[in-house]
């Protein structure tokens, strides 16, 4: 057999991607890629599609009722290939046994069952989704189980190592594909079907032949190595806060470790994204259920010390102005879980907003991508107060107004156009003191604090602060106050200097 025809089952970041570069490479190859959300579908062969990705739009647009075509029609596409990658979503179960960690396989068995009541002929069913160990076992058994006369199934795993906001370069360039197949002839020939059609571009020494499971468990454990390295570097910006240790120049010569290398060594306020946390949880979830539970807690670590950043970051939001922010409001930037995507699932900047929501403050958020519907749904989700959503959050459609009349910019996503804003203009259109909190640690520090700014990222704790001493001072009712750019600011007290002049201390605003 040579494959003529593919069927993708899920429209989703994985498969709208994956099935438009296939298409775009392939023009022989007619790719259909199909979802029960009609919504997602009609997006799809629309002029705005319903993920952005850099360079997807170009590809979809050359290819789309071409070769490539997105459809709500599952049964027929799945009759018509040769080929068919599942690619539906695998999020946490959110009840059940495993409710929270384990991964929900509701739409990989659905699909399955699909397949096999659909398919008259034999196909190469490829599990795309990110699934536990052995998954491929449970959908050979589901397959096998309600085939029809005749028809015959081999199942591959091919787990995808896209990253959102690269994801067409990723495929492009792909570092290496794997495809897990059995060892016995029908797999290895699947196993060769699917690699021709990925040499086309890719270069064969990175096109990876292994067992099912050694290719589903290197998926898992690719992303616990990526987070570990987040939470890892993530872990010092603690430590530098109270040392003065500045985590980007220990990132920089740690990177500079061949062995270590410069890659996911950013300081954050912690990492989001749909398949981080749950591809973690997933493996503590397996683990624990083999009783590895020293494993288990090894890698659990990487989730909780994700949770501590976030946490620690608001921690200091709130801290440092003056232990409220009821009330005050603060410009966020960003809410996608990163740049160059819309994608707000598992999104750090979801934990800060609703922790700063439970405190009272008004929030007037910028995104470039996200959409309001998706932002107010999160909010809403998460807070569980729709009322308090409605009365607290603005969404503004660019930084500037944002943060008008704000107490402080809050910056969330690792956006390009936050380096490039006119902070000098901001300023003078904020409250004053005006903060900024740098969770990515993307803006210039010194330059900003030139300005008058008081910025905070995620390793100091007051480095930044400006320290004065002579400048305009005083003590009303216990209460010591600073004059800056002609305004009175609450001061904390470092030191008084009584002897040149009762009323001038060193302190901080
Ligand atoms: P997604 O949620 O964006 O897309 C999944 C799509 O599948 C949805 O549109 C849903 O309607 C559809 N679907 C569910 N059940 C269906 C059914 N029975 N028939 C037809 N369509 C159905 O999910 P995403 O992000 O594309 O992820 C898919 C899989 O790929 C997950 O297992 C994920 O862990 C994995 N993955 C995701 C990456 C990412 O960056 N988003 C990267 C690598 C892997």
């Amino acid at each position: 057999m040579t494959v003529k025809n593919i069927c993708c089952i899920g429209a989703g970041y994985v498969g709208g991607p994956t099935c438009s570069v296939i298409a775009n490479q392939c023009h022989d190859i007619r790719v259909t890629v199909v979802d029960i959300n009609p919504e997602r579908i009609a997006q799809w062969n629309s002029d705005l599609l319903p993920i952005y990705e850099p360079g997807l739009d170009e590809i979809v647009f050359s290819r789309r009722n071409k070769n490539l075509f997105f459809s709500t029609d599952v049964e027929t596409a799945i009759k018509e290939a040769d080929l068919i990658f599942i690619s539906v979503n695998t999020p946490t179960k959110t009840c059940g046994e495993g409710k929270g960690r384990a991964a929900d396989m509701r739409y990989v068995e659905e699909s399955a069952r699909t397949i096999a009541t659909t398919a008259t002929s034999s196909k190469i069913v490829v599990e795309k989704s990110t699934v536990p160990v052995k998954a491929a076992e449970s959908i050979s058994k589901v397959l096998v189980a309600n085939q029809k006369d005749g028809v015959s199934f081999e199942v591959l795993s091919n787990p995808e190592f896209l990253a959102e906001g690269t994801a067409v370069e990723n495929l492009v360039n792909a570092d290496r594909v794997l495809i897990g197949h059995n060892e016995t002839p029908t797999g290895r020939a699947a196993f060769r079907e699917l690699r021709d059609i990925y040499m086309r571009w890719i270069p064969k020494e990175r096109i990876i032949g292994m067992k099912t499971w050694s290719s589903e468990l290197s998926k898992l454990a690719s992303n616990a190595f990526l987070a570990q390295r987040i939470s890892s570097i993530n872990s010092l910006t603690a430590l530098c806060e109270v040392t003065g240790a500045d985590v980007s120049e220990v990132a920089y010569a740690i990177g500079h470790d061949r062995r270590i290398g410069p890659n996911f060594l950013e300081a954050s306020v912690g990492f989001g994204g749909s398949c981080f946390q749950k591809d973690i949880l997933n493996l503590v979830y397996m683990c624990e259920r083999l009783s590895l539970r020293e494993v288990a807690a090894y890698w659990q670590q990487v989730v909780d010390m994700n949770e501590y950043q976030k946490e620690r970051f608001t921690k200091k939001i709130i801290e440092t102005m003056f232990h409220s922010v009821s009330d005050k409001s603060l410009a966020i930037y960003g809410f996608s879980f990163k740049k160059n995507t819309g994608d707000t699932r598992e999104s750090p900047s979801i934990c800060v907003c609703k922790r700063l929501l439970d405190e009272g403050a008004n929030l007037n958020i910028y995104d470039p991508k996200v959409m309001d519907k998706q932002l107010i749904s999160d909010l809403n989700r998460v807070t569980c107060n729709q009322e308090k959503v409605k009365r607290l959050v603005k969404i503004c459609r660019d930084p500037y107004s944002a943060a008008k009349n704000s107490h402080a910019i809050v910056i969330c996503t690792e956006w390009d156009e936050f380096k490039k804003l006119k902070y000098e203009d901001i300023f003078k259109s904020m409250k004053k003191p005006a903060y900024i909190f740098d969770g990515r640690k993307i803006l210039d520090h010194d330059y900003l604090s030139r300005i008058g700014y008081e910025v905070y990222t995620i390793d100091t704790i007051r480095s930044n602060r400006s320290k004065n001493k002579t400048r305009e001072s005083t003590e009303v009712s216990g209460k010591y106050l600073a004059k800056r750019n002609d305004e009175w600011y609450p001061a904390e007290v470092i030191q008084k200097r009584p002897v040149q002049d009762p009323n001038t201390f060193e302190y901080y605003v």
